[in-house]
């Protein structure tokens, strides 16, 4: 498998819902539900992609345009496609977005605890800005993490 040929983005419908339940599900403690999704696919301010491989949905990310800022909703590669370069390509297709869209930077926020997704942001020069402590169900800390651009 050659992820830079293979791997096909383009943007959700609602077709693909059942199966980011599925990749969500298997991805996320506290995952989004149905509705969440369906939000997205109405909110004119958010975007929301989703990647390929052949004709299996692997990856999904969104954000939410606002203003000068891109907000980062989810990204989540499915279990057997990771550590396959997808969430680089991913947060590629991110940034490659943002500048089409003159934005100055983009903001998200991690788990402390989710070391995978946190080194793979700071590849892409995301800085650790706030902790939001106890932010999650399990009282986990959110990290805020900015990228200028
Ligand atoms: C975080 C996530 C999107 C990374 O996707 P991926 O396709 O596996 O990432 P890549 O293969 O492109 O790896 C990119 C970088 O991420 C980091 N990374 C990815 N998985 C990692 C792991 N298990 N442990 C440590 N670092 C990891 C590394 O820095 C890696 O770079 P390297 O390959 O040069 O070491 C994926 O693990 C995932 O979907 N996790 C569950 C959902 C999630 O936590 N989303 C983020 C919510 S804020």
């Amino acid at each position: 498998m050659n992820i830079e040929n293979d791997l096909q983005i383009r943007k959700i419908c609602s077709e693909d819902i059942d199966i980011l339940l599925g990749i969500e599900n298997e991805s996320h403690p506290d995952p989004w539900s149905r509705k969440m999704f369906e939000k997205e696919l109405k909110l004119d301010y958010a975007y929301f992609f989703v990647g390929n491989i052949l004709s299996e949905i692997v990856t999904y990310i969104g954000f939410w345009h606002i203003m000068d800022e891109a907000h980062l909703t989810n990204i989540t590669v499915s279990k057997n496609y990771r550590r396959l370069g997808i969430g680089k390509k991913m947060m590629e297709y991110l940034t490659n977005c943002s500048k089409m869209l003159k934005i100055k930077r983009i903001l998200l926020e991690v788990r402390e605890n989710n070391l995978p997704a946190i080194s793979l942001y700071k590849k892409f020069d995301f800085k650790k800005i706030h902790i939001r402590k106890k932010y999650y169900s399990n009282y986990e800390n959110a990290v805020i993490m900015e990228k200028l651009l």
